[in-house]
């Protein structure tokens, strides 16, 4: 319940700071700003912005900061997840509980759409005023970690293994690339941000790491035993695709053992903060239990 309202709470605030950093729906030419509000203001869960703030939130108070960068890494995510329905890629009708961006505007609008979220992500995080140098290290960290040497690695190879038998490394190196790394870094963001010192932001980047893992495997889980309309996607197209995923490797119970052991140790990597880390910690039990 707590987490439940706490999560509502900081969507509520990144929603409103995207919205007032995007251009209105109605503006010039409206279709590309209809498109991309349609996949960005679908829903989400908005767990990156609410990673990179609750971490930063365990060193500082003020949490204005915050939420632009918070905003710019949903942006990015959401681009990921237009082009990911694409047709070319997973051709995925529903995204978020809607009709993928695709499906409504057409794959031209929708292409564009995604790269326009992509390029306005860091736009937004130019655009804030936070010290010169830090803003220029999110950039060069976040064009690498959304490019060559992460997620777009990821989703090559995610794309490169489908219908082939993949060894567990190059499972991991997907998991890793396409959706991990997304995750540790809003919480290496956030560690910045705070000033954390280097020791908090090596212990909470291992927390991230193992998160962000489970968090693939849990979404491997849902698409053969999720319900469609809580998920708000559609489910049983990773075994259709012939999909490298958790369970197509080490089988279901197997994946469900894993990511329950990876969540009890990066709990542990929260002892530290005490009842700081509270929301952090509930937020490893919902990610795990989660049904959307
Ligand atoms: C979906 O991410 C894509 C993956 C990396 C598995 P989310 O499950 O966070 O999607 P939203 O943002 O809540 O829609
Ligand atoms: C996607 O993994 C990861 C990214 C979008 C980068 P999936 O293809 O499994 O995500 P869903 O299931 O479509 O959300
Ligand atoms: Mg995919
Ligand atoms: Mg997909
Ligand atoms: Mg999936």
């Amino acid at each position: 319940m707590l987490l439940k309202k706490d999560l509502k709470e900081k969507r509520e605030l990144v929603n409103i700071e995207v919205d007032r950093f995007l251009p209105r729906k109605d503006e010039y030419p409206k279709q590309i700003h209809k498109a991309i509000r349609h996949t960005l203001f679908a829903g989400g869960k908005r767990m990156r912005p609410y990673l990179l703030i609750n971490t930063y939130l365990l060193f500082q108070d003020d949490i204005k900061p915050s939420l632009l960068i918070a905003g710019a890494i949903e942006m990015l995510h959401s681009y990921t997840l237009i082009h990911d329905d694409l047709p070319e890629i997973d051709n995925d009708e529903y995204r978020r509980g809607k009709k993928s961006c695709h499906v409504v505007f057409g794959s031209d609008i929708a292409l564009l759409a995604g790269d326009a979220l992509l390029v306005y992500a860091f736009e937004a995080i130019a655009s804030t005023n936070i010290d010169v140098k830090l803003k220029l290290r999110f950039i060069k960290e976040l064009s690498e970690e959304a490019g060559h040497k992460g997620l777009i690695a990821g989703q090559m190879i995610d794309i490169l293994s489908e219908g082939k038998k993949v060894d567990k490394e190059t499972l991991e190196y997907i998991h890793n690339n396409k959706t991990a790394k997304m995750i540790v870094l809003p919480i290496r963001f956030g560690c910045y941000l705070a000033k954390a010192s280097e020791e908090d932001q090596k212990r909470l980047e291992k927390f991230g790491q193992k998160l962000g893992l489970v968090f693939q495997i849990v979404d491997d889980i849902l698409d053969i035993e999720g319900d469609q309309e809580t998920l708000g996607k559609t489910i049983g197209k990773d075994k259709k695709a012939k999909k490298a995923t958790f369970p197509s490797v080490y089988g279901l119970e197997e994946s469900k053992k894993m990511a329950e052991k990876l969540i009890e140790e990066a709990k542990e990597l929260l002892k530290p903060y005490g009842k700081k880390a509270e929301l952090l910690s509930m937020l490893c039990d919902f990610v795990l239990t989660r049904k959307f």
